[in-house]
């Protein structure tokens, strides 16, 4: 199915200069960029992003990571693009995401883990409201 997703380059994958490789492998996979911006995150963002792991102990920290410096928020268009753009991301835990992936490629540290990508539709359409909430345009004539 046609789908959208949220994927945040965060700001360690940002600096470490591995924004053009991250659309890289999204645009080779097939999928459309629908959005993309350069943005400072406030608190208030990154808190509501997280919000769901504001009980966990590392949740101070990873609101910290996220306002260190800027972020890529992007959405990406595709069939089924929630899951694949997961597998092309690897698992939360770059200890355990394959060669290949992203976080397989280039992280060793959950804490430092380049870019999230949203888990099912449904949180995509949470983060993407969150994110862009003037709307996400639509260029699909243009890009056919
Ligand atoms: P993300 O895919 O953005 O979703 C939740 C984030 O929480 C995850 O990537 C990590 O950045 C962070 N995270 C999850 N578990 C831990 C942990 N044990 N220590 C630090 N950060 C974590």
């Amino acid at each position: 199915n046609t789908e959208q997703t949220y994927i945040m380059i965060k700001p360690d994958g940002v600096q470490r200069g591995l924004v053009g490789e991250i659309i890289k492998r999204f645009e080779q996979k097939g999928f459309t960029l629908r959005a993309l911006e350069l943005k400072m995150v406030d608190r208030a963002l990154a808190e509501k992003h997280y919000e769901d792991l504001s009980s966990k102990p590392f949740f101070a920290g990873l609101v910290d990571y996220i306002l260190s410096g800027p972020v890529v928020a992007m959405v990406w268009e595709g069939k089924g693009v929630v899951l694949t753009g997961r597998k092309i991301i690897g698992a939360t835990n770059p200890a355990q995401s394959e060669p290949g992936t992203i976080r397989g490629d280039y992280a060793i540290d959950i804490g430092r883990n380049i870019i999230h990508g949203s888990d099912a539709v449904e949180s995509a359409q949470k983060e993407i409201a969150l994110w862009f909430p003037s709307g996400v345009a639509h260029y699909a004539t243009a890009l056919a």
